[in-house]
């Protein structure tokens, strides 16, 4: 069973995407950490994120794979770098590279072929996995994003006004939302969920019922 749960940055889908798993005891895929990766590898080669040929040949050098929740680059694991600002920012100006995401969804699906899984991303129930059993787009309004990312990053040590995290989400939400390929949207039949005014653990009942059937 495939269940994917794609959104926006901040809108809690990826805590909501772990507990699910651990809920129904599936594994779990964080496909932004991929895009990540490439990020760093680009970031690390030092060329031009914009540059598609340039990063497209980058992508295909780069060999990518979890271990456990843990991501290997090459060997190395990043799990930790690959959160950090500057990968945050590339990553969304890669991802409009059509060869990037062949490459990373032709490995989401071989991962996926490996048995049942909760999977998140933006284009997991458009494009990776139109057949899924579940679909759901999780949401919320852009300031309780906004707020929410400014809680995580400040346990970070990292203090920021909430307007400047809440320019910084917009601006990556409208780079995901408006490319040609594969851009962020609810996938035919997903199932919306605003969790503006709800708590993680209520998300996760919402999503819960809807795969039981229970609602
Ligand atoms: O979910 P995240 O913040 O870790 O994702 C990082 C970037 O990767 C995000 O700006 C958009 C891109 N991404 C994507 O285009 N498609 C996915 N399936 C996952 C992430």
């Amino acid at each position: 069973m495939i269940i994917t749960i794609d959104g926006p940055a901040g809108s809690g889908k990826s805590t909501v995407a772990k507990l699910l798993a651990e809920r129904l005891k599936v594994r779990f895929l964080d496909t932004g950490a991929m895009y990540r990766a490439i990020a760093l590898a680009v970031l690390r080669a030092a060329i031009d994120e914009s540059n598609h040929e340039e990063v497209a040949r980058i992508s295909k050098t780069v060999q990518i794979r979890f271990d456990g929740q843990k991501l290997i680059l090459n060997g190395e694991d990043v799990t930790s770098e690959i959160r950090s600002p500057d990968v945050t920012a590339v990553s969304s100006i890669i991802a409009s590279n059509p060869q990037v995401r062949n490459r990373l969804v032709a490995l989401q699906r071989e991962i996926g072929e490996q048995g049942s899984m909760v999977t998140e991303g933006r284009d997991q129930g458009t494009v990776v996995f139109p057949d899924a059993e579940h679909k759901f787009f999780v949401t919320a309004n852009l300031e309780a994003r906004a707020r929410r990312r400014q809680r995580e990053l400040a346990q970070k040590g990292v203090q920021q006004p909430v307007s400047s995290v809440m320019e910084q989400l917009r601006q990556r939400d409208e780079r995901d939302e408006t490319r040609a390929y594969a851009p962020m949207k609810p996938a035919e039949h997903a199932t919306i969920v605003d969790t503006s005014e709800l708590s993680i653990g209520e998300v996760v009942e919402i999503l819960v019922r809807r795969i039981t059937g229970e609602s």
